[in-house]
């Protein structure tokens, strides 16, 4: 079975959050386990050099798209086992920033119409396209609008759902003149949103199969209130829509081997941990308290990571006595709110507003508890990360939080966790961990280990997508 990855971002590559996680891991784990996997994704002017120089041109051809026909080069690249396409179009591309830009439903509409060419030209022919949240969603319709009748027709399309709050919403006037798609893709509800269309809606219905990141999320979306819209949709697809869990790369995520920690250390010897922790608190102008539980965040600063609890209660989780560092950017009063914080509580909060992959390491590494009072989540990945680096995850039971981190003190449990979007069982949750670590450390390190012995790879996940590969396909 052959399978192209089709995304907007793949780590190392070009990476904005957990999707390029995913996707810079799960084509590979995809190799290892016999389903033949490359990727395709676009080639941003941030993707340097030491990358460019190993790349190899294919071939080029024009895309139309409405009335234009733009340029398409594609390049590729082998890293590990996987085979990596990129599609050129500096017009489109070459930005600073990979999103957020005022073209975006015609940037990422040319990378879909792109994608269909080239499977089209490319001389390795996929069996399935797997493609993954609003940027990739045209590519199941433009599969189903230009190729239904031909040989590519027996090409399957699966859509993965990583966050359903993007959705690609536009006006309809974009449907000809960008997207150069016909009015029916409209007039038959397949794109049609309270009179915009949604090229997330479009995707979930045209693919043959959906999945979102956890089993728990694949629930939930049957919901308005984590819908955005779409819980009709999604109760509708029901025959054809599962939640499989996200897995981490475990090797780059691995504190015993991590070269951006002042010491490595592994669930057998622990030693390197209290050295990390010291040495985050000395950065961090935190007081060098080894026995002081220290409780971490990081993440985009946004009200659905659940920052309204923290702002809510701020003084009170000050006061059950832990350390606090968070690490992200957002929204600016968010932002503001923990510069302040910092100084209120001086050597005891530490805002660092600003996105730095090392300093993340550093944090999963040095903290205690890691904080996630999300309000919705559809996998997450920090939690799991935190725990393979011995760090507590204290998480609202929802999404892939709910899926990844059973309640201490049940069977397997590995956290501390409360179920309702409410400040006060926020503040209990952290302070039930702050009491395990204070009065039985014992315990605590258990804990510990149990957490960093957890499989959060990829292996039962990257399998469950093979089973599913083949399922469409008939091919093993
Ligand atoms: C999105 C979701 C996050 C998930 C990630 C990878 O960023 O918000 O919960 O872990 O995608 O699937």
């Amino acid at each position: 079975m052959k399978v192209l990855y089709v995304t907007s971002e793949a780590a190392p590559f070009a990476k904005s959050g957990g999707l390029g996680d995913v996707a810079g891991s799960l084509p590979e784990a995809l190799n290892s386990r016999g389903a033949a996997t490359r990727v395709i994704m676009p080639l941003y002017a941030c993707i340097g050099d030491e990358w460019r120089s190993q790349m190899t041109f294919i071939e080029h051809f024009y895309v139309t798209l409405g009335w234009r026909k733009q340029y398409c080069g594609i390049f590729m690249l082998k890293k590990g086992k996987t085979v990596y396409y990129f599609v050129d179009n500096e017009y489109y591309f070459k930005r600073e920033r990979l999103y957020g830009h005022f073209d975006d439903g015609e940037r990422f509409a040319f990378f879909s119409r792109a994608v269909a060419e080239a499977v089209a030209r490319l001389e390795w022919r996929p069996d399935v396209l797997s493609c993954n949240d609003w940027q990739t969603a045209l590519v199941p319709i433009y599969m189903r609008d230009m190729y239904s009748y031909t040989e590519l027709g027996a090409i399957k399309t699966v859509f993965t759902i990583h966050n359903i709050e993007y959705q690609g919403r536009y006006s309809r006037a974009i449907l000809g003149d960008v997207l150069g798609l016909p009015e029916g893709w409209y007039n038959d509800g397949t794109l049609e949103y309270r009179e915009d269309i949604s090229l997330m809606k479009g995707a979930m219905l045209t693919a043959d199969y959906v999945t979102t990141v956890s089993p728990t999320y694949a629930e939930e979306l049957k919901y308005p209130y984590f819908a955005y819209g779409l819980d009709g949709v999604v109760r509708s697809i029901s025959g054809k829509f599962r939640g499989i869990l996200n897995g981490i790369d475990t090797e780059y995520y691995d504190p015993a081997t991590d070269a951006d920690i002042v010491a490595n250390y592994s669930a057998d010897d622990m030693a390197g941990k209290a050295a990390c922790k010291a040495e985050l608190q000395r950065m961090l102008g935190l007081a060098i308290e080894p026995d002081t539980p220290l409780v971490a965040c990081v993440g985009r600063l946004v009200a659905h990571k659940g920052m309204d609890l923290v702002l809510a209660r701020m003084d009170a989780l000050m006061s059950l006595g832990v350390q606090f560092v968070v690490l992200g950017t957002g929204e600016h009063g968010y932002e503001q709110f923990f510069r302040v914080a910092q100084q209120r509580y001086g050597g005891r909060v530490a805002a660092c507003i600003t996105f730095s992959e090392q300093l993340a390491h550093k944090i999963y590494a040095g903290a205690d508890m890691f904080l996630m009072p999300s309000q919705k989540e559809p996998c997450g990945l920090s939690q799991m990360i935190a725990m393979r680096y011995g760090t507590i995850p204290v998480v609202r039971e929802t999404g892939g939080l709910k899926d990844s981190v059973p309640p201490y003190g049940a069977e397997g449990g590995r956290g501390f966790t409360f179920a309702n979007y409410n400040a006060d069982e926020m503040v209990n949750a952290v302070w039930r961990g702050a009491e395990l670590y204070r009065s039985s450390r014992e315990d605590w390190n258990k804990l510990v280990k149990w957490d960093m012995d957890a499989n959060f790879g990829w292996s039962e996940s990257a399998l469950e997508y093979r089973r599913l590969y083949a399922s469409l396909t008939g091919k093993q």
